[in-house]
């Protein structure tokens, strides 16, 4: 097992490159199983979760061919048959090729997924979203057993609450059902627009991408396509707390001011600039921090991917900050994790008070997700002496070269192998 050492106090200065977004690049691996004809993506990140999805679609059938920035996968001799639980309990996101192997098969058995700890996270959505279309599903033995033996047709979907999961599925699944889907109560992220971009370069006729009500003529047969992810704003997010954590510049090239929406804002208010340059956006931090209060919400609100790393910000600010979590009931695994670094934060229930002012002193800490274990990195550059990352295998799913970029920038980091 891997760790972080990190030497803490250096202030960060430099440029760093914003890859593609996961949680983009997810799905739009999945949407390749729609077609027989071959999709490029282009700008994926070179993240753990990514291959997980690529060595997944290799399970089925379909090759990938990875080749100068882009990966090509053809799906054409696909063999549609339960994925490996081995795979499936690593990532969440494999309930992703649900959608499109029933759409392409008219049966798809997927096992129930696994992936970060962070809550319940059932998928209950996906399954109303599928069986609005024509589909009968059965779950047994841990997993989901979808058939729609003729074939799926349109149908209005709406959600109850938007969720990015269940929005794709119902998109992907739409594009091959015969007729009309319209989805409402769609969710609104830039990765479920850039799934739907994605689909319209296969052949996909699509309105709505980006709003709460979307529309999906289905039906058409889907061509060969080559499509470029967007920016990942999480990553973005990430290394912004990170040059203001440090009281640093960084240019954070490919990034999307608008992407960061509510997260930009709170960024401000807390006392961090931000400003869109010619090769993405310029973060810097020039005085002191102040606490700001935050709610976790869908886009545009408040991403709940950057709700711990802006909290281990507010640890170090002038005042304090009440911090929400509306989205995910059981993400505050960072809290006992920050407090050893010596951060004052109380929770209760789905909010947690953090006292700022705290002088933070490095301490051995525990990974224990994908988000949470960033902001242990974070808060570890602005501490005093050493801290250690233990299990940065979570870390590794979601950031390329997280400590090498950061290191690049100025920071003191070595990745320890047991
Ligand atoms: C995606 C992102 C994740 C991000 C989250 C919210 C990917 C691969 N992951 O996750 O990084 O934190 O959006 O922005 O894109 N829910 C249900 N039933 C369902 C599906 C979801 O109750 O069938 C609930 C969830 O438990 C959660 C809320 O809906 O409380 C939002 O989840 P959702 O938007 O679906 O998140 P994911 O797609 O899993």
């Amino acid at each position: 097992m891997e760790r972080l050492l990190i030497e803490g106090g250096h202030r960060l200065e430099g440029a760093v490159q914003i890859v593609g977004a996961k949680n983009a690049a997810l799905p739009q691996l999945a949407a390749a199983l729609l077609s027989p004809e071959p999709l490029t993506l282009t700008n994926l990140p070179d993240v753990a979760d990514v291959r997980s999805m690529m060595t997944l679609l290799e399970h089925y059938g379909a090759t990938v061919l990875a080749r100068s920035g882009a990966v090509t996968v053809d799906a054409a001799a696909v063999v549609n048959r339960e994925a490996p639980y081995d795979i499936v309990r690593r990532m969440r996101a494999t309930i992703l090729v649900l959608g499109p192997l029933l759409a392409r098969f008219g049966h798809a058995r997927v096992s129930q997924p696994g992936g970060c700890a962070i809550g319940a996270r059932p998928v209950d959505l996906h399954l109303k979203a599928l069986s609005a279309l024509g589909t009968t599903i059965a779950l047994d033995g841990g997993s989901i057993d979808a058939r729609a033996p003729d074939g799926l047709r349109g149908g209005r979907i709406l959600f109850g609450s938007p969720s990015v999961g269940a929005t794709e599925t119902a998109l992907m699944a739409a594009v091959l059902a015969r007729g009309e889907t319209e989805i409402m109560n769609a969710a609104r992220e830039p990765e479920v627009a850039d799934l739907c971009a994605c689909l319209v370069a296969m052949g996909a006729e699509i309105e709505g991408a980006g709003t709460h009500r979307i529309l999906v003529q289905g039906g058409r047969a889907l061509r060969k396509a080559r499509h470029e992810i967007l920016p990942d704003r999480v990553e973005a997010g990430t290394y912004a707390v990170a040059a203001a954590i440090t009281g640093g510049q960084l240019e954070l090239t490919g990034a999307r001011l608008e992407h960061l929406a509510a997260v930009g804002e709170a960024l401000e208010a807390a006392g961090v600039r931000i400003w869109p340059t010619d090769r993405g956006l310029m973060v810097s931090r020039p005085g002191r921090l102040k606490g700001v209060d935050i709610t976790t919400e869908p886009y545009p609100g408040f991403s709940t991917d950057l709700q711990a790393q802006f909290m281990a910000l507010m640890t170090i600010a002038d005042g304090a900050s009440m911090i929400r979590e509306t989205v995910f009931e059981n993400r505050f695994m960072h809290v006992p994790e920050l407090s050893r670094l010596g951060a004052n934060i109380t929770l209760q229930g789905a909010s947690a008070m953090v006292r700022g002012g705290a002088v933070l002193r490095g301490a051995p800490v525990m990974a224990t997700d994908l988000r949470a274990s960033v902001s242990l990195v974070l808060a570890g550059l602005a501490a005093q002496g050493e801290t250690v990352v233990n299990r940065v295998y979570h870390l590794d799913r979601g950031y390329e070269c997280l400590d090498k970029k950061l290191v690049r920038c100025g920071a003191r980091i070595q990745r320890l192998r047991d």
